[in-house]
């Protein structure tokens, strides 16, 4: 199989938008602190991008959780693989992840931080693929909504490739 990358969202039209992100998210909590929570691997480039254009004071952390192994199908199984450093309780807390497919690995993280007593909770995404969504979840910021495809790019990888690809695209499969 022969694999090829098909560019959905350039470089500029990311920046862009989380540009757009980074500005409603400083004004929405305006007067506050924000601790943002790294959903790795697949966030990292997204969450640099938008820590550094957010306008407020920021302390970060990350978090590891498995949900998929190295095709494009979820395992079923999801379980914290690295846990945050810091305690979160009283604080503002912005998780950030690459892309809500399921639902299912978001709705862990959330059910995990909620017991944990923040003063608040908030979820933003680079991408939201609601055509195969199989658990309800909230979502309070979103990049763009992408069609049910393998999206690979600006962090996203398939089997750990592509991730440093500068834009986002969607993989294609085709026979050699
Ligand atoms: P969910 O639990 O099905 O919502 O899966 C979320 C996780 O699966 C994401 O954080 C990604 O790591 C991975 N994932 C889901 N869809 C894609 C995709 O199209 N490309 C790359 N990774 C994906
Ligand atoms: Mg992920």
């Amino acid at each position: 199989m022969k694999e090829i990358v098909h560019e959905m969202y350039s470089e500029q039209q990311v920046e862009d938008r989380v540009s757009e992100i980074a500005a409603q998210i400083s004004k929405d909590y305006e007067g506050k602190k924000i601790h943002m929570i790294c959903i790795l691997r697949g966030s990292v480039f997204f969450f640099s991008e938008l820590a550094k254009k957010i306008t407020l004071p920021v302390t970060i952390d990350f978090m590891s959780v498995s949900s998929y192994g190295n095709g494009t199908e979820s395992t079923g199984s999801l379980e914290v693989r690295k846990d945050l450093d810091d305690d979160i309780d009283g604080k503002d807390v912005l998780v950030v992840e690459d892309i809500i497919d399921t639902g299912n690995t978001l709705w862990m993280i959330q059910k995990i931080l909620q017991a944990r007593n923040t003063a608040s909770l908030r979820i933003c995404t680079l991408l939201d693929k609601p055509d195969r969504r199989e658990t309800k979840v909230h979502i309070d910021y979103t990049g763009f909504v992408v069609p049910d495809e393998f999206i690979v790019g600006y962090g996203l990888d398939y089997a750990q490739k592509y991730r440093n690809l500068p834009y986002i695209g969607r993989l294609e499969f085709v026979e050699d």
